[in-house]
Parts: C-alpha cells; structure tokens; sequence
C-alpha cells in the first residue's frame, strides 16, 4: 500500500508534538504533506512556532508549515496553559526554530492541496480545535468530495468532559467549527477522551521513551513527565493521556482500535453544555450514523508502536 497522503491540523501541545513525531517516523505508512497550526491549547503564535520546533526536533525542515486561524469562528478563543504549560511545549528545553514558516495561509493550503490532487487521497488529520478545517469547508465547499477521510481526536461521552463537565477541550472551543464538521458528510473518525484515557503514559512507558537514548526520546520523555501532572492531579490517573498520537497511530495501525459508527452531534446553543459532542453509542435514536466513534486500544500495542517508531530518530 502506498503511503497515506495526510495534512496535520495541530495546535501544539504535547501530545499533538507526540503525534507529529511518530507520523513523521513513519515514512511507509504516512506522507505527511503539511503542518496546519491553529490557535488552541496556546495562541497561534506559539502553535505555529511549536510546530516548527517539533518538525527540527524530527530533522523533518522539508516539511511545511503553516499558520491558520487565530481565533474560533464566532468566539473568544479559550486556551489550555493550565495543561500544557506557558509556551504549550513546556518539558524539554528545545531550540528556536530556523525553519521559515510559510506564506500561505493554512486554510488556503488545506484548499489548494485537496484541489490539486486526485479525489479521495488525501486525510486530514485535526489534533484541535475544528477552525482550520470548518473555514476551509466553508470557502471551499467543492473539496468536501476530494477529502477521503477525516481522523480527529476531539469529543467525549463516557468520560464526559474534560474542560467543563460535557465538553472535551477541541470541541469545546470551537463548536461551531465541529458542527459544520461533523454535518459535512465527510467519512470521519473520532478519538475521543473514551478512548485517549485509556492511552496513559505509565512509569514504564516513560523510562522506555528515555531510555531510547536519543534527543526525542529524552525530549518526549521530558514532555510527558511535564503533561503527566495535570492527569495525575485531576484524575488520579497513571500518567499523561496521549490523546493525539491515537490519530496518527489509527493510520498506521487501525487494529489496534475498535468503536462503533454512530450519530455523533455538537451542542452548539447551551451555555452549560457548549462543545458537548452528543454521540449516540447505544443507538437509542434514529439520527443517522456520521462517524466511526473509537471507544478502545490495545495500549500495550499502541506504546509498543510508539516506542518502536520513535526509536528510528
Ligand atoms: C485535546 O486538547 C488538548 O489539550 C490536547 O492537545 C488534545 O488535542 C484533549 O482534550
Ligand atoms: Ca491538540
């Protein structure tokens, strides 16, 4: 099989640097075409600049990025620090990036690339809030057949919320932005908390990562020891949840999931429950199924990928 042709939408964060790096060490399985910053976890400023870290961190300078959406469609922008640290990449100490960033605005590229290739090969890949992606939908409603699937990690329903009591952080942010997502008609996939929880950075997995002896490994291993304290605070939980890496681990290995296809819907006008992703898992409604809902992983497989992946820098 050739290699899947994929743009990241990312608003870098740890995770979603995780998440960078093992699509980037996976040359095979993912051509990585662009990098998409959004504003997120942190401004876009940093987003941006993360995503530049990351890729000179993977010694990937050939790959683009580009900057996207500063704000969500219709909102104040709501960011993450408390998680992620002042800068979003908080952990390592890792140099400025030299790398330029590109001209083009992100959600151009996203329009351009999926007009100038063939329908249906090419994945996006969104690891933050929908902006990017519903804007670009928007300006450019023709490409909604070109796209062959979407992966995203975004949305809850077992573990309900983890920014309000219903809402995960990405949709919450943007939910405006999901809805016109998840209404698109698009073949999506869905990482939500139910599953990404499930993903934990134990001790274990993190003296693995260190002691692949490298700058990533030392620097992933710093990331999630930085990560790990707001999961092991709120939720008494072993480590630090990768919730974005399931993404780019969904396409190299999809085995290691199983979910259902369900409706899945976005609460767009409560004020209590904003950016709460509505999935119906027990099919107790007759709205038709919109996406590929994961509800599991096999984590040792997936850190066992992980591992192995990371270990080729
Ligand atoms: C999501 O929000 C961000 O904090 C993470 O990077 C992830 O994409 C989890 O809710
Ligand atoms: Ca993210």
């Amino acid at each position: 099989m050739p290699a899947k042709k994929i743009i990241i939408d990312t608003d870098p964060g740890q995770d979603d640097a995780v998440a960078i790096l093992l699509a980037l060490a996976s040359p095979d399985e993912i051509d990585v075409l662009g990098i998409t910053a959004v504003a997120g976890n942190v401004p876009l400023d940093l987003t941006q600049k993360n995503a530049r870290i990351i890729c000179e961190l993977a010694g990937r300078t050939d790959v683009p990025v580009f900057s996207g959406c500063d704000c969500p469609i219709g909102r104040t922008l709501v960011t993450a620090e408390h998680v992620h640290g002042k800068t979003g990449l908080d952990g390592p100490v890792l140099p400025d990036p030299q790398m330029p960033l590109q001209d083009l605005h992100a959600v151009d590229f996203i329009i351009q690339t999926l007009r100038e290739h063939p329908s249906g090969t090419i994945t996006l890949c969104p690891l933050g809030p929908l902006t990017n992606i519903a804007t670009a939908l928007t300006k450019a409603p023709d490409i909604a057949k070109k796209i062959a699937a979407i992966v995203l990690m975004g949305g809850a329903y077992f573990e309900v919320g983890n920014i309000t009591p219903t809402a995960e952080f990405n949709i919450y942010v943007d939910p405006e932005a999901a809805d016109i997502v998840f209404r698109s008609g698009i073949d999506i996939t869905v990482m939500p908390l139910d599953v990404t929880h499930k993903a934990l950075v134990t001790k274990s997995r993190n003296d693995a990562f260190r002691a692949l002896g490298t700058q990533v490994g030392n620097a992933v291993a710093e990331m999630t020891d930085f990560f790990e304290r707001f999961d092991k605070e709120k939720y008494g939980s072993a480590g630090a949840p990768l919730h974005d890496p399931c993404v780019t681990a969904y396409l190299i290995q999809p085995e290691l999931f199983s979910g259902r296809y369900i409706n899945v819907e976005i609460e767009t006008r409560s004020e209590l429950t904003r950016g709460m992703s509505v999935a119906d898992w027990w099919r107790v409604t007759d709205r038709p199924a919109n996406a590929t809902y994961i509800g599991d992983l096999d984590a040792n497989g997936f850190f066992n990928l992980l591992t192995d992946r990371l270990s080729r820098f």
